[in-house]
């Protein structure tokens, strides 16, 4: 058998009951690692620690916009592991799409800005508390294309994720002194509950038909979970401030005007 990437490591993971979080916690369990997943779905939270069996996983009840429950969930993981060697801010949401900005009303653009970017902050904010001291750790956030390219996504989303790579260079850079890096993961479409929703589709549509540069390969949270794990591992020991794009080069191309 393969060598683990993430032996003997502990990780906290936001959104860890949703599509990308699940997946990714079970691959970092399966590389090693104790998770605890935090998120507002306690069913789904436990159910999934159940599947990857409760000696790796764990859940905690973490409402990602609430500084008091970042900061205990935090605690609780250090208290229950000894340690904190990753944290993966990954809970988000999306709000409703419109046409036109004039029918954006404000408690909605605040409510996803307050998920994406506040609680990828507060998650950083509490990681590094427990961070600085072991000077070491690896914070990754899941931004997405929308945090480098416009028009794809509702406003409110597209700006929260912008913020959040200014967030992840930003204490990339303060926490460097600290061993500690700060990278994010860019994927492009993945099957889960939020593009469905945003798509209006069933729970279980595929969404094989969206454009992608790359024929023969449908993007899977599997592979924003290795591009996670990457960053997460040691692997990527001197990979600071960086966002890694997941989207078989759709950010690198302009579609309307290319000679091939
Ligand atoms: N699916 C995509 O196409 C796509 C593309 C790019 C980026 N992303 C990003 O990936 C991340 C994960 O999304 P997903 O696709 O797995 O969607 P998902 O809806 O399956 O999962 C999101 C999870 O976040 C949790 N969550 C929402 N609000 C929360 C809160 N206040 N506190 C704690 N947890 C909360 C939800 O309960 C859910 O489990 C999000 O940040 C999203 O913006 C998704």
């Amino acid at each position: 058998m393969g060598r683990k990437e993430l032996e003997g490591k502990v990780a906290l993971i936001t959104g860890g009951a949703g599509g990308i979080g699940s997946c990714t916690s079970k691959l970092f369990c399966e590389q090693g690692a104790k998770v605890v997943i935090a998120d507002v779905q306690d069913e789904k939270g436990h159910s999934i620690c159940n599947d990857i069996g409760t000696t790796h996983a764990s859940f905690v009840h973490c409402d990602v916009t609430n500084e008091i429950h970042v900061q205990t969930a935090i605690d609780n993981a250090v208290a229950k592991h000894g340690k904190l060697d990753i944290m993966f801010n990954n809970a988000g949401i999306m709000d409703s799409r419109r046409s036109s900005i004039l029918q954006n009303d404000i408690a909605e653009f605040e409510n996803v800005v307050r998920v994406n970017l506040i609680g990828a902050f507060l998650g950083t904010k509490h990681a590094a508390r427990v961070m600085q001291p072991a000077q070491r750790g690896s914070i990754v956030n899941t931004a997405s294309v929308s945090s480098v390219l416009g028009g794809l996504t509702t406003h409110a989303y597209a700006s929260s994720k912008h913020g959040l790579l200014g967030l992840t260079r930003n204490t990339a850079v303060e926490l460097g002194k600290f061993g500690i890096r700060v990278n994010c993961v860019s994927p492009y479409v993945v099957p889960t509950a939020m593009p469905r929703k945003l798509f209006n589709l069933e729970d279980d549509d595929p969404l094989d038909n969206l454009y992608s540069n790359l024929s023969g390969v449908a993007l899977k949270p599997e592979d924003v979970a290795q591009a996670v794990l990457y960053l997460a591992s040691d692997e990527s020991k001197y990979v600071s401030g960086h966002n890694l794009m997941v989207d078989g080069g759709y950010t690198i191309v302009n579609e309307g005007l290319t000679i091939f």
